[in-house]
Order: structure tokens, then C-alpha cells, then sequence
């Protein structure tokens, strides 16, 4: 669903506004997602700390939020923080990408405010440091009536790990209702049957369950991975790799995204109609072609 606030075009810097007149308006992505890679590199060819690279990828996420929201972008997931980083960088870097994110929560939320931004985070942030997650469920609040630009910050992120999380919520509800019921889970599957398990039911129970898969996803520094990002969202998104490093990355480069989204043909897995042959004799099987 396209949002209905005014259009903020003229808010655009040139840059940005040289590319958007290149669009179709008709056709602009209702969801974006971004895997913000390079921060390392970016600081490494200035032989700078890769602290450096992320306190410059930080000032990138601002600039991008603020075009997505002046285009009028209903939904912009930005893949900030996964649950490997969290495993495997040296604690000194996650400290430093944790008080980075407050820092940024802290100084943007009113500028969230006055972009009608609304804020909100998947992953799971129940295991970040308690200071952090209070510092995230604040600017959620301060944010929350905000109707434009959903902002979704993935934070001790994994994919496989919301797939695990979305299995124990159906067999949570599925228990839930056998209690309910005063029946055993057995009795409930005899009636109801595995069936009743599909893509929906577990979709529901995705950490993004409220908003729709994205229709591209872009990735920053020419890496060719997904990284367990939104693995079940993605399956009919459009990829936009780039080789810029996140820090050197603007609005004008989200709007180059979209433009390469836009000469993409979308199928989803089914024929255009100029695929189609079905008007076509067949050479090999003539007789059932006629019949
Ligand atoms: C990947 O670069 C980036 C990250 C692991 C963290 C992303 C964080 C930010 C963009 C800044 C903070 C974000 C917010 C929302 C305030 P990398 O370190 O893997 O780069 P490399 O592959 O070049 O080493």
C-alpha cells in the first residue's frame, strides 16, 4: 500500500532529485532492505580503526532514511547488527556498535519525528545489554504514532534463528490450544491434521509478520551473499549489489537501486505474456496439440 502524505521531492538534495526524475512513480518498491556492508573496508583504505568505518556508516543510515522517507517509502529494513557479529567480532568492536546505535537512537529521534518516521527493530533483542534494548524501546514509543516510512532495524539478526523462533511459536499455540481445549496435541492434529501447518501459519509467526516481503534488497561492497538476512522474505525479491562501501552510500544510491529494480521483469515464478507459448503448435506432439 502506497502511503498518502504528501511527497517531500523538493526536500531532495540534486543528486538525489536527478535520479528520482529518472523513475517510474508507478512502480517504486514498497519495501527495501539493505545489507550495510563495507564499513571495515571503508576505514581500512584510510588505514583509519574500522571503528571509524562504523561511526561513518552510521552518518550513511541517516542520509538514507531521510531520502526513503522524503520518496515516501512505506518500508525500509536495514540489516544493522546480526547474531554472527554478535558471536564472532571482538567484544571491543560490539561494544562500540551497540553505544553507536544508542548514540544514534538518541540524536535522531527527533529527527525521525519530523521526517514522520516510525521506528521498529526484529531480532532477537532480548539478548542485547539491557541499557540498549531500553534505549530502543523508547525511541519505538517516541516514534510509534509517526505514519510514514517504517524503519526496521535488524539487530541480532539471524534468519535461520526467526525461522527457529517462528517453529516454537506455532508449537507454543498449538500447545496453547490443546490446553485450552483440555485435549493433547495428538487429538488436535487428529482432527485438524498437519495441513493445517503452511506457509501462512508460519509466516505469521515471522518477526516480520506485519509487513510485506521487500522487493529488493540491495547489498553495499560487491559481496555476493545474502548473510542470513530475511532468507524467507527474499525468496521473489530483486538483488542490487554495488561495490560501494556502506559509508561512501547516499540517497542518490537507494534511488539507483530503485532505478535497477525498475527495469527488472518480475515474474514470481510464473511466464509473461510474451513467454507464453500456449499459441504455439507443438512439433513434438502434434496429435496432442489437435486433441
Ligand atoms: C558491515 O561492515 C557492517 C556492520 C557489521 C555493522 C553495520 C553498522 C552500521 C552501518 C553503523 C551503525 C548502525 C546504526 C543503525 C546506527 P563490516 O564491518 O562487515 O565491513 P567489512 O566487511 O568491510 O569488514
Amino acid at each position: 500500500m502506497p502511503l498518502t502524505q504528501p511527497l517531500r521531492i523538493h526536500e531532495l538534495s540534486p543528486a538525489e532529485l536527478a535520479m528520482y526524475r529518472t523513475l517510474d512513480v508507478e512502480r517504486m518498491p514498497e519495501h527495501v532492505a539493505i545489507i550495510m556492508d563495507g564499513n571495515g573496508r571503508w576505514a581500512g583504505n584510510r588505514t583509519l580503526k574500522r571503528f571509524v568505518g562504523h561511526q561513518q556508516g552510521a552518518e550513511s543510515v541517516h542520509f538514507v532514511v531521510e531520502a526513503a522517507s522524503r520518496i515516501n517509502l512505506p518500508f525500509l529494513t536495514l540489516y544493522a547488527f546480526s547474531i554472527e557479529n554478535n558471536l564472532r567480532r571482538p567484544r571491543s568492536e560490539v561494544g562500540f556498535l551497540m553505544k553507536l546505535l544508542r548514540n544514534y537512537l538518541v540524536g535522531n529521534v527527533r529527527r525521525m519525528n519530523d521526517n514522520n518516521v516510525r521506528m521498529r527493530y526484529i531480532g532477537r533483542i532480548q539478548d542485547l545489554p539491557p541499557d540498549v534494548v531500553e534505549t530502543m524501546r523508547w525511541a519505538e514509543a517516541e516514534t510509534a504514532r509517526n505514519t510514514g516510512t517504517t524503519l526496521t532495524l535488524a539487530l541480532n539478526y539471524g534468519s535461520r534463528a526467526e525461522m527457529v523462533d517462528a517453529t516454537r511459536g506455532v508449537l507454543q499455540d498449538l500447545l496453547d490450544e490443546a490446553h485450552r481445549r483440555r485435549c493433547s496435541v495428538d487429538d488436535l492434529l487428529s482432527v485438524s491434521g498437519l495441513d493445517s501447518v503452511d506457509e501462512s501459519t508460519l509466516a505469521r509467526h515471522l518477526y516480520t509478520h506485519d509487513m510485506p516481503d521487500p522487493d529488493l534488497l540491495i547489498r553495499t561492497s560487491g559481496e555476493m551473499r545474502i548473510s542470513n538476512f530475511l532468507l524467507w522474505q527474499i525468496a521473489y525479491s530483486e538483488i542490487f549489489v554495488t561495490d560501494r562501501l556502506w559509508p561512501d552510500f547516499r540517497g542518490e544510491h537507494l534511488l539507483e537501486g530503485i532505478a535497477a529494480f525498475q527495469q527488472r521483469n518480475r515474474r514470481f515464478g510464473g511466464l509473461d505474456t510474451e513467454s507464453s507459448d500456449e499459441d504455439l503448435p507443438d512439433p513434438l506432439m502434434p496429435e496432442l496439440v489437435r486433441s
